[in-house]
């Protein structure tokens, strides 16, 4: 089946992972990744943001076959790719691939960097030993370095020259579809604008698509084009970058926000620090219905007895809350967003409660970008 109908290249579908617990293997296990649907367009940069262990990286692995699903369909250019064997799975792994946090880690320190990115062309047939040095140095070219550094080893570089040569092992084998795993978070704030400008570039260039993790609300916002909101293992809130940033919806998004503030389009003045309360549940033990509902300040009735839908709100914004749905709404009009509605402001604008969140892990820095 090919993807020209949906524009998706890479699909989930009520897509589970669930990883058992420690102790006991006949208990429930984690639900690191619960029910999600998702599209990512050819062509597009999405933006995946989320606390720690909300189950990020989880999706984005399995998204690249590297996780085998609990349950539901990941599909790739309108194939199902989720359960297959590892030779049959052999051809998506070459249009996938996956640049991580620590690209020092993935390298192997007795190679020369010029071998290191030949064996990925070597491995997928893009390159003989007689051909590949000039695709070599092309490619370092490419992502900035000097080609002349092909014979040096990783240890020789920094760590935002190592992130350019993951990126580039990454484009030796022509991928289609790139996962970044928080690449740019172990970088300083300068380095950290240049990688993002890199990846910003060769999505213009050669038409890349790229699903970018990151806990840096900041750099999600400069770099992608639609942005995911998750919140234990769910998608909670998805839309085109403008819509996520001037006019959340979801309460977590709006509480995200608030927490970090970044500077929006309707307002460049950034607001004090909001210090929020109450911890992130355990994904053990999540709460029922709503996930979010016992640090919401606008829960009521529904939000602890049912799971709100992702349902698209207005052209490409989906949300998944209670507060969107009609039938639930006109059921208990007295709720908070109904008042704050009153008041003239949006949810997040108006009430005193404050919610929690972990302001260690959502980050916020700035850098040249462009
Ligand atoms: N291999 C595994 N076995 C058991 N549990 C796992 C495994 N990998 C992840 N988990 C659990 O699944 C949940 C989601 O983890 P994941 O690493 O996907 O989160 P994350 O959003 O990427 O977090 P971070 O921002 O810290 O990288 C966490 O509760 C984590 O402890
Ligand atoms: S209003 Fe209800 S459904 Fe919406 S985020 Fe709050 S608890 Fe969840
Ligand atoms: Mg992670």
């Amino acid at each position: 089946m090919a993807d020209t109908n949906s524009g998706a290249l890479v699909e989930a579908e009520s897509l589970s992972v669930h990883f058992p617990r420690h102790r006991s293997a006949t208990r429930p296990g984690i639900a690191a990744v619960d029910r999600i649907d998702l599209k990512i367009h050819r062509g597009e940069i999405l933006g995946l943001v989320g606390e720690s262990g909300c189950g990020k990286s989880t999706l984005a692995r399995t998204l690249l076959g590297l996780i085998e699903p609990s349950g539901g369909v990941v599909r790739f250019g309108g194939d199902s790719i989720g359960n297959l064997p590892e030779r049959q799975m052999r051809p998506y792994r070459r249009r996938m691939q996956i640049v991580f946090q620590d690209p020092y880690s993935s390298l192997n320190p007795r190679m020369r960097i010029g071998e290191t990115i030949a064996e990925a062309m070597f491995i997928h047939g893009h390159a003989t030993k007689s051909d590949a040095a000039p695709l070599v140095a092309d490619l370092l070219k490419l992502v900035g370095l000097d080609p002349a550094m092909a014979g040096r080893f990783p240890h020789e570089f920094s760590g935002g020259q190592r992130q350019r040569i993951g990126i580039a092992r990454a484009l030796a084998v022509r991928p289609e579809f790139i996962a970044c795993d928080e690449p740019v978070s172990a970088l300083d704030v300068s380095i950290q604008a240049q990688i993002v400008n890199l990846l910003h570039d060769l999505r213009e260039k050669m038409g890349l698509t790229f699903l970018f993790v990151s806990h840096d609300l900041a750099v999600v916002r400069h770099i992608s084009d639609r942005v995911a909101i998750m919140y234990l293992g769910r998608i909670v809130e998805i839309a085109p970058k403008e819509r996520v940033y001037d006019e959340p919806l979801h309460p977590y998004t709006q509480a995200l926000l608030l927490a970090v503030p970044v500077p929006t389009r309707t307002s460049q003045k950034r607001s004090a620090r909001k210090v929020m309360q109450g911890e992130v549940p355990s994904p053990l033990n999540p709460p029922s219905g709503c996930h979010f509902h016992p640090r919401c300040p606008h829960a009521f009735a529904p939000c602890a007895l049912k799971q709100p839908p992702l349902r698209e709100v207005a052209t490409g914004h989906f949300v998944a809350c209670h507060l969107y749905e009609p039938q639930q709404r006109s059921a208990e009009p007295d709720h908070a967003e109904d008042s704050a509605r009153r008041e003239g402001q949006t949810p997040h604008g108006g009430g005193s409660q404050v919610m929690s969140t972990n302001p260690g892990q959502m980050i916020e820095r700035s850098g040249e970008y462009r």
